[in-house]
């Protein structure tokens, strides 16, 4: 059966670090939500049985690490390990820095930090909801300002989609509204079919760049890919049916 959970999975996946007596342990968490402004309050779901349900109940405090795409290994593999059994962060030698209100260390490699202090624990059926009060965030600046920044690809934050597959965010694209005189309904379906319109355009340009570049390749001339353009930061890969230049055999 399709669940309501996996449809509705998107933010950022998290990777929650406590501290109780001596110990810390860190588990990823995709069920984690902003639930008041005034005071900012956020919940994170964690199923009874987890060994972190046990640390963060004691200790009352935990700490939220958005993960960058380089941890995206580290995030699956910390999923199938329990601090009940394994000193996570021995196993991965992932490094920590010392956070300003809680004991629970916070985790370099990150993109932003959010220190909490439990307010209060919801049981809902079989997970535990953690109400944290935010006592502190820090931010990468180059990866946040406000709202996520999403320039290179390391600087976005890895998205959850359930297995061992996650995504991250493509790019900042902007909504614009129709003027207060503007019909909605009719400016809202323009700005749809504008949209549209634009990609195909773009499709139908890029098309027109690789087929005058494979001619250029077939007839041995050197070519440009830069002119193909493409998504920022990715590299280059070719079309298919593009056929590369035969290398000259190595002397
Ligand atoms: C991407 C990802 C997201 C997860 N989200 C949650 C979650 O929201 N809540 C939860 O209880 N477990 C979640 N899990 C499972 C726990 O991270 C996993 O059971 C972990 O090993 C528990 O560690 P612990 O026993 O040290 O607490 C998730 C696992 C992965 C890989």
């Amino acid at each position: 059966m399709t669940s309501a959970s996996r449809v509705l999975l998107g933010g950022p996946v998290a990777l929650v670090t406590a501290y109780d007596r001596g110990h810390a342990n860190v588990l990823p968490i995709a069920w984690h939500t902003p639930l008041s402004a005034n005071p900012p309050l956020v919940g994170i779901a964690i199923e009874q049985s987890r060994h972190s349900a046990d640390v963060i109940g004691h200790s009352e405090q935990f700490a939220i690490n958005i993960p960058a795409r380089r941890l995206l290994h580290h995030v699956q593999y910390l999923g199938g390990l329990t601090g009940a059994r394994v000193d996570k962060f021995e196993v991965t030698q992932l490094e920590t820095f010392t956070a300003t209100h809680v004991d629970a260390p916070l985790l370099t490699g990150c993109l932003a930090w959010v220190e909490c202090e439990v307010r209060q624990v919801v049981p809902l059926g079989d997970h535990l909801l953690f109400v944290g009060l935010v006592v502190a965030v820090h931010v990468d600046p180059t990866a946040f300002d406000d709202r996520w920044l999403l320039q290179s690809p390391d600087q976005r934050p890895l998205q959850f989609l359930g297995d061992h597959y996650y995504s991250v965010m493509d790019g900042v694209i902007e909504a614009r509204m129709p003027g207060s005189s503007d019909a909605p309904e009719r400016v809202l379906q323009d700005r749809m079919d504008e949209d549209l319109e634009l990609t195909h355009e773009a499709q139908e340009r890029r098309a027109d760049a690789v087929g005058q570049l494979q001619r250029e390749v077939d007839a041995g001339n050197v070519v440009d890919i830069s002119q193909l353009g493409g998504a920022s930061g990715v590299p280059w890969a070719p079309p298919p049916g593009f056929r590369l230049p035969e290398l000259p055999p190595r002397p």
